[in-house]
């Protein structure tokens, strides 16, 4: 994808859950004159995600589906191809999106995951890695296919597990570098 510009800016959705950190840097990356991105919509599984608050503060339309299944999804699908989205971030996006979704847009969807992946897909990665003994914890973008956090990797960074680190603890770590893994991995792939 070329890098765009002005008014041509990829039209960017992000799906969140909960918090909204992610999606909180990424709206700052977005207002960035050299960002290719430009953020139309918040979507959420979730009314009661903390993240959506900031539909409001920036002035982005928000939507809430519950993704529970085929006929959601589709609502999904029509309110992006309505907006001409051609960017999906997923970003702390808790539900699994169907095949029959992610083919809607092949190519299009990415993942942050809070660890060194193909180490830990799923859940409670910093426990697990804290668990293990590793040395490092981290997180990664990656392109979204039909297998759970399987696509291909876009970046990764590397978090040094400390002696006495709790899962909650790294996690907030990892989350401060996760706020500059994903707007460097949109960089990425939408610079030449
Ligand atoms: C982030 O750590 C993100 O990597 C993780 O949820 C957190 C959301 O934080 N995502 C996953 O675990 C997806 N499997 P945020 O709501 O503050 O951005």
């Amino acid at each position: 994808m070329a890098l765009s510009t002005g008014s041509n800016k990829i039209k960017t959705a992000i799906f969140i859950s909960g918090t909204g950190s992610n999606l909180k840097s990424l709206i700052k990356f977005s207002e960035l004159k050299k960002s290719p991105i430009i953020i139309k919509m918040i979507i959420s599984n979730n009314s009661k995600a903390k993240g959506l608050k900031y539909s409001k503060i920036y002035k982005i339309k928000k939507k809430v589906f519950d993704f529970k299944n085929s006929l959601s999804e589709k609502k999904v699908i029509n309110e992006l191809k309505e907006n001409n989205i051609d960017l999906i971030c997923l970003a702390g996006f808790m539900k699994i999106l169907s095949k029959s979704f992610i083919n809607n847009f092949k190519g299009k969807i990415l993942n942050i995951h809070p660890s060194l992946l193909p180490k830990y897909k799923g859940l409670n990665t910093h426990e697990k890695a804290i668990k293990n003994n590793d040395k490092y914890s981290g997180c990664t973008v990656h392109f979204v296919n039909s297998k759970l956090d399987s696509g291909r990797i876009i970046n990764q960074k590397k978090v040094r597990i400390k002696k006495l680190d709790t899962p909650k603890t790294l996690a907030k770590r990892v989350l401060m570098q996760e706020h500059k893994l994903y707007p460097a991995a949109i960089m990425k792939i939408l610079s030449l």
